[in-house]
């Protein structure tokens, strides 16, 4: 075997290429972003919330990824009925935060990183799943907020960012078990990268919330904590639950959660890896209408 083949296919390659670091799960409730913006974290009802969030902002500083894969919806924001993808990546070199009625929130604009997500746009569509490609691109609270959950409010974002939509607002959306099976097409994707870039995939939004009609204000602490429990323990079960149960037992926005299972299929574990190691566990009840759930697993 030549020097060059050795590189290739030798055991230090795998060192050359992207490798899944973590996941993170968190919710995405705008009114947190409000709370920062307008600097009221430190008020009664916010700091239990806030300090929720400070072990993994310890944690983040302590093992900084290159990349963020960040899977959110957007809310209406860069797409509206006029156009729904279901999956879509931002394969763009920045993103702008966008305007979401009080003109666009004061955070730092999001730079993307477009070869590896081309890279994985590439892969993953040869794994059989369109993804809609989107260059021009506008980011809301989906991605701005668990932005500043995880890393405060610096000048600049200190990682890249390649953002990823998933349609959970207008029907009919994905499946928890396509959102699984997804996040198993995209780790492969990332690890067949080659370069030795550290990658996070964050799974966003949730939990149990409901912001409209009679049952507006619903939140289910003990179905959200069986959802942590399971997405922990057994993620291959939890993505067999049906629509129909999410909207009953979480309310209709409770939907989001199926996104998280998108990060969770990106787990080694979930193709006869180690199972993650749980760094962090977080509920609080309530931010604004929603019940806040957050979790940090390393990928082992
Ligand atoms: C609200 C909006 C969201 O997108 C969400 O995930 C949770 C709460 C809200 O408007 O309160
Ligand atoms: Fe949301």
């Amino acid at each position: 075997m030549g020097e060059h083949a050795a590189r290739q296919t030798g055991a230090g390659a795998s060192e050359g290429h992207a490798r899944i670091t973590a996941s993170v799960y968190t919710s995405h409730v705008p009114a947190i972003g409000a709370a920062i913006d307008l600097g009221k974290t430190e008020e009664p009802y916010w700091k239990p919330l806030f300090a929720g969030y400070e072990p993994s902002k310890q944690w983040m500083r302590e093992n900084k990824p290159d990349v963020v894969f960040l899977v959110y919806n957007d809310h209406a924001t860069s797409f509206d009925l006029g156009m729904i993808p279901t999956f879509a990546i931002g394969t763009a070199a920045e993103f702008e935060p966008g305007d979401e009625g009080y003109g666009p929130r004061p955070v730092p604009k999001v730079i993307g990183h477009p070869e590896l997500a081309s890279h994985i746009a590439q892969s993953v569509i040869q794994q059989d799943f369109d993804l809609t490609i989107v260059n021009d691109l506008k980011v809301d609270h989906g991605l701005t907020v668990p932005m500043n959950l995880l890393f405060g409010s610096p000048e600049a974002w200190p990682v890249k960012v390649i953002p990823f939509h998933v349609n959970v607002v207008q029907y009919p959306v994905p499946s928890g078990a396509r959102c699984f099976a997804l996040g198993q097409a995209i780790r492969r994707a990332i690890e067949s990268y080659d370069a030795p870039l550290k990658v996070q995939i964050w799974g966003t939004g949730g939990m149990s919330h409901q912001l409209q009609g009679p049952r507006a204000g619903l939140i289910n602490k003990e179905w959200d904590n069986k959802f942590l429990d399971r997405l922990i323990a057994e993620p291959a079960e939890l993505a067999k639950v049906s629509h129909i149960e999410y909207v009953r037992e979480a309310g209709s926005e409770g939907i989001e959660l199926v996104m998280w299972l998108i990060a969770r299929g990106a787990m080694s574990d979930v193709d006869g890896g180690p199972a993650p190691t749980l760094k962090h566990r977080f509920f609080h009840v309530p931010a604004s209408n929603t019940a806040v759930g957050h979790l940090i697993m390393e990928n082992n």
